[in-house]
């Protein structure tokens, strides 16, 4: 796969359009939804030729413009957008990054690129109804295909109780995924386990179509400074404008500058100012 972009971060803007060129194999999310629109588009069909009414070839179109939209942000808009996403963050290389719902590995892997002697953690249940192909020998051939596998580490496990110690990361990410957690209090548990894990100072970009106010509402219940939610434009729209994605940034204010000392304990991560970058023993191995 190899994809073209603009203009990668703002404060290169003279740098020349760079590419980012994928040589791993991402499978498609939600596969399940494939099925689904097939189904509706064979059906307008029928109808429009039973029915010698064009309104059901309209609704086949947009059936199949739909469909276009999803596949584009699956296999291409979701990359360009975080690829840019993570410029903006000028990484040193030396910070420890994780990604929650890493899948197999389209933004975890482009992290990785910016790293030097730091890590990308990626963590995930490989769901294949969430994502083709999910597993985490894929992500792991495609670690090897980009040439990073010495910078990513795999651990299956829920996001909802992460293996790590507290304040192990100078950034969490999470594209896609969150969501797929059930229920309000499971999202509210795993941003808490990505501000316990985050270090203070260290940054959190979560990007999701459901739930974003409520990530945006917890995570400043929790105290976090710089908390912002906008949408991340048409690359990552699924199906049409209807179906956006959204980015949730945050910062862990370090301890001195707390924004809210009644805040949870997470804040802060109840450790040293950096703790020890080594996870905690793997509750499920993989
Ligand atoms: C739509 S996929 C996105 C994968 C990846 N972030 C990407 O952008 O390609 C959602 C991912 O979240 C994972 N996931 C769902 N629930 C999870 C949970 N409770 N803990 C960890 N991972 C989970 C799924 O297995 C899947 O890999």
């Amino acid at each position: 796969m190899q994809e073209s972009r603009r203009g990668s971060a703002p404060a290169r803007g003279n740098e020349p359009i760079r590419r980012v060129q994928r040589k791993g194999s991402y499978g498609i999310d939600a596969p399940y939804l494939l099925p689904v629109l097939g189904v509706l588009f064979v059906a307008n069909i029928v109808n429009g030729v039973v029915s010698g009414s064009v309104w059901p070839f309209v609704g086949a179109a947009v059936v199949m413009a739909c469909a276009g939209c999803g596949l584009y942000t699956s296999r291409r808009g979701k990359f360009l957008v975080w690829a840019e996403l993570l410029d903006r963050l000028e990484l040193r290389g030396d910070e420890r990054v994780l990604d929650l719902g890493c899948g197999r590995g389209a933004v975890l892997l482009l992290a990785a690129e910016h790293l030097t002697t730091g890590r990308a953690v990626g963590v995930d249940l490989w769901r294949r109804g969430d994502q083709s192909g999910n597993a985490a020998e894929a992500t792991r051939r495609n670690a090897a295909a980009e040439g990073v596998s010495d910078r990513v580490q795999l651990h299956t496990a829920d996001m909802i109780a992460l293996p790590f110690e507290a304040s192990s990361f100078d950034l969490v990410v999470s594209n896609m995924a969150i969501h797929n957690v059930k229920g309000r209090a499971g999202r509210e548990k795993a941003i808490e386990e990505a501000v316990r894990v985050l270090r203070p100072g260290g940054r959190l970009m979560i990007a999701d179509l459901w739930a974003t106010r409520l990530y945006r509402a917890h995570l400043e219940k929790l105290g976090l400074t710089d908390v912002s939610r906008h949408s991340l434009g048409w690359r990552m729209w699924w199906s049409g404008p209807w179906l956006p994605t959204f980015l949730v940034a945050a910062a862990k204010p370090d301890r001195q500058e707390r924004a809210c000392p009644g805040a949870s304990d997470l804040v802060g991560g109840g450790g040293s100012e950096r703790a020890e970058p080594g996870a905690a023993p793997d509750r499920r191995g993989t």
